[in-house]
């Protein structure tokens, strides 16, 4: 039985979009977000809901920051937001995974960064006040169904996800190109992480049933169809999560950035990595510490394969797409060196699987998530299959779901 007042927070009056055909799964894990509010914040009239995506990166692993092409797919898991307004200016964020919380005032400064989960939507919350911004207080209660710190992309999540709920209570009337600016502005300015552009365009300019082909050279972007007749998403989760990621992460990209310092002497014009030709590396690695050479040998390689997979995606044939997955993985592996033994013994399973068309590591790696491609027509038991050969390596199944794609952040309204 639903509670009264979520009953009439249901009412679809003042909401602004009305998705027929919302999945079940996502409206009830919703309306539960909705009951939760209420115990978090007390009984609410005209609740607002919003989801925002997670995403899988399919193609152009660690191209971002190098001025490459990305091809992620916005799924089917992401971030909840429930939403009210107050009669004041008083803001409070909190969120079903950590009780601390983020109280202030709308006049205030928004304070520096707390090495806590809030520090996502309070820097959104700075660029959007700081963009000129306004609206009444707000009670925001954050939940969701997306794993943490996976790779799929949970803080592009919350950020796109809080950009979107305060457009919309705010009527702001932000362009989803604003949103996205806000979201990443925000990760790097106030959270202070130094990462690419691709993962708040892929939830925030993301179109159900098509992968997003981004440019991070010139932010161009296109739209392809992905066959969900032919192929589903799966992705199996390791468990493996690596505290140290981000100086990792960090150490790529300075990696990819020596190399281009060093190679860019030889290529006028150039204004990033994917800006070399592969035959200007080959002549002058010798020039470059090794691990450097290694570092940019998969960039330029990836570039290729990354638009070899997205003209193979446009002629629908996803197993030449599948196998540039595969390609990617091994580069990922032996050249970038992201790869962990977990990461390796998923693709090695999907890969000896004949349903499977394409399989690797996706996000930053260091552990996280495997992406497969799997053909619709693949046997029964495939994924079984490989949880099993990880299991009996590992002593512990690995999470495999398939994942649905997803039409990007939105308001959802309860029937
Ligand atoms: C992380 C970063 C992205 C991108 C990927 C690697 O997910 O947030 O910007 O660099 O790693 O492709």
């Amino acid at each position: 039985m639903r509670p009264r007042g979520i009953l009439r927070l249901m009412d679809p009056s003042g909401s602004t979009v009305r998705r027929a055909g919302e999945p079940r799964g996502l409206e009830a894990a919703l309306l539960e977000h909705a009951h939760r509010f209420e115990a978090t914040f007390g009984r609410a009239d005209r609740l607002r809901l919003f989801f925002a995506p997670g995403r899988v990166n399919l193609m152009g692993a660690h191209l971002d920051y190098n001025g490459g092409p990305v091809m992620p797919l916005a799924i089917d898991r992401g971030t909840f937001l429930a939403v009210r307004r107050r009669p004041d200016r008083r803001l409070r964020m909190r969120s079903t995974l950590d009780p601390r919380e983020l109280v202030l005032d709308l006049g205030e400064v928004v304070p520096p960064r707390a090495g806590r989960w809030f520090d996502y939507p309070a820097g959104v919350l700075r660029e959007l006040l700081a963009a000129g911004g306004e609206g009444p207080g707000i009670d925001v209660l954050f939940g969701g169904n997306l794993p943490i710190g996976a790779g799929l992309s949970s803080s592009a999540s919350i950020c796109v996800g809080t950009a979107f709920a305060l457009d919309s209570v705010w009527e702001l009337s932000l362009s989803p190109e604003a949103r996205v600016e806000a979201a990443l502005a925000a990760e790097r300015g106030y959270v202070g992480v130094r990462c690419g552009i691709m993962d708040p365009f892929a939830v925030g300019l993301a179109r159900e049933g098509h992968v997003l082909w981004l440019d991070c050279k010139d932010r161009s972007t296109r739209h392809i169809p992905l066959d969900s007749g032919a192929v589903r998403v799966a992705v199996a989760d390791t468990g493996v999560r690596r505290e140290l990621a981000w100086g990792a992460f960090n150490q790529r990209v300075a990696e990819a950035r020596a190399a281009f310092e060093a190679l860019a002497r030889h290529v006028p014009g150039a204004v990033c990595l994917r800006d070399i030709p592969l035959a200007t590396l080959e002549r002058h690695a010798q020039e470059l510490d090794p691990v450097v050479a290694r570092r940019a040998e998969h960039v330029l390689r990836e570039v290729q394969r990354t638009f070899e997979a997205r003209d193979a995606l446009l002629a629908g044939d996803l197993c030449a797409f599948g196998r540039r997955m595969l390609e990617a993985h091994r580069s990922l592996r032996d050249l970038y060196e992201v790869s962990v033994a977990e990461l390796d013994a998923l693709v090695e399973a999907a890969e000896a699987e004949q349903g499977v068309l394409g399989a690797r590591l996706t996000g930053a790696g260091f552990g996280g998530c495997v992406a497969m491609l799997l053909s619709s027509a693949a046997p029964e038991g495939t994924l079984e299959r490989i949880a099993g050969l990880f299991a009996r390596r590992f002593g512990a199944s690995p999470a495999i779901e398939v994942f649905g794609g997803d039409p990007g952040p939105r308001e959802v309204v309860l029937a």
